[in-house]
């Protein structure tokens, strides 16, 4: 078998560094918070070209804290993409405010900033943009759209963790960017985790707040906030992790290089990195217009593959109170009828690799 993802592996490799920082933070009996989970801040925040960082249990609460700090209220509208895992329309919600959606780019999976500007309303607060699979969306434009309306922008990078914008790291493009450090990420915990990142103190001081229950000191409650703390544990794990993400992150690219040579003559349409990025890859995505029978030939060699994501957000049950329907936004419906992720993790070999092209190219001969 060849899995989608492989977390065993990258642990195997750096068992002896995860098992004692694990033992460090056991024998400190500092599990929430404390000073792994400070250093993991630093160092992170400094990797992602921020001053500030902000750790907190899940990308999910990076969303929603970032919005929150942000100044979004109910009422208000933010501007997403529908082709995105449902947590950056979710978190929009937890506030009472109303996601508002651009359909993406085909090119890029990103939103199309061509249509951005029509979406504004008085009524919108931020723009949210969202790394997906690892490619930054295109944020010039979209920063310069937002600050002739008064916008703020939040990235959404939680798949994107090293990627960059025009030699620009990402969590650096707008004021406030959020990551997930859920275990299959490029930089993923054992357990949940997140950030938020930016380089506002008096924002950064907010956030620190609303994720300790809206207070700096012990039991003195200024904002009314919540219990979105990062472990003691994962902050430990994280920081010996990041030392290794960019070796990982080339290991990524490398096989996306593999992939594009190896599938160029096949029945797939292979992704493609933007000029203006370094695409990170979390997911390597591959179009074809018949979806079901590729990934039966696929498991019928054990390759694993996964479909990121199968029902645009504009058109999942939960978020039927948004309004849209059906073809309201064509490019996100249709590459979620097409896009299948491949087996992508740094430690994939390049054998297993070349077995996966192989089983696609066969897959060209069989009608
Ligand atoms: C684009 C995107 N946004 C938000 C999230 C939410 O992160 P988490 O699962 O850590 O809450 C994820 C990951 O799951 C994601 O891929």
């Amino acid at each position: 078998m060849i899995p989608l993802v492989d977390l065993r592996a990258q642990y195997l490799e750096i068992k002896s560094e995860i098992d004692a920082a694990v033992l460090r933070v056991l024998d400190s009996t500092q599990f929430v918070l404390g000073p792994e989970v400070e250093a993991f801040e630093r160092e992170f925040a400094a990797y992602s070209g921020a001053s500030e960082g902000m750790a907190v249990n899940t990308g999910t609460s990076a969303l929603h804290l970032a919005l929150m700090a942000a100044g979004v209220r109910a009422g208000d509208e933010v501007i997403t993409v529908p082709f995105t895992f449902v947590a950056t329309v979710a978190a929009i919600g937890y506030i009472g405010a109303k996601a508002v959606f651009v359909d993406i780019d085909p090119a890029t999976f990103t939103m199309d900033v061509a249509q951005l500007e029509q979406a504004i309303t008085s009524r919108t607060k931020a723009i949210v943009p969202v790394h997906l699979y690892g490619q930054p969306a295109d944020m010039d434009p979209i920063v310069a759209i937002a600050r002739r309306h008064g916008l703020v922008v939040i990235e959404d990078a939680c798949q994107a963790h090293g990627a960059a914008y025009k030699g620009r790291p990402v969590g650096s493009l707008g004021d406030a960017a959020c990551f997930s450090f859920y275990p299959g990420k490029n930089l993923g915990a054992y357990g949940e985790g997140g950030m938020v990142v930016s380089n506002s103190a008096s924002f950064a001081r907010e956030v620190r707040m609303l994720r300790d229950w809206g207070a700096e000191k012990k039991y003195h409650h200024v904002l009314k906030g919540y219990n979105y703390r990062m472990d003691g544990i994962q902050g430990a794990i994280l920081r010996v992790k990041l030392r290794h993400l960019e070796r990982w992150t080339e290991a990524r690219r490398a096989h996306a290089r593999d992939y594009a040579r190896l599938l160029a003559d096949s029945n797939v349409t292979i992704p493609q990195e933007a000029g203006y990025a370094r695409h990170v890859f979390h997911v390597y995505a591959v179009r074809t217009t018949d979806r079901q029978s590729l990934q039966r030939t696929l498991q019928a060699n054990g390759v694993g593959s996964g479909i990121h994501y199968p029902i645009p957000v504009h058109l999942q049950p939960a978020y039927s109170d948004l309004g849209y329907t059906a073809g309201a936004f064509p490019e996100s419906e249709r590459a979620a009828d097409e896009v299948l992720s491949l087996p992508m993790y740094p430690e994939l070999s390049h054998t297993k690799l070349e077995m996966v092209a192989a089983a696609i190219r066969q897959e060209a001969y069989v009608v």
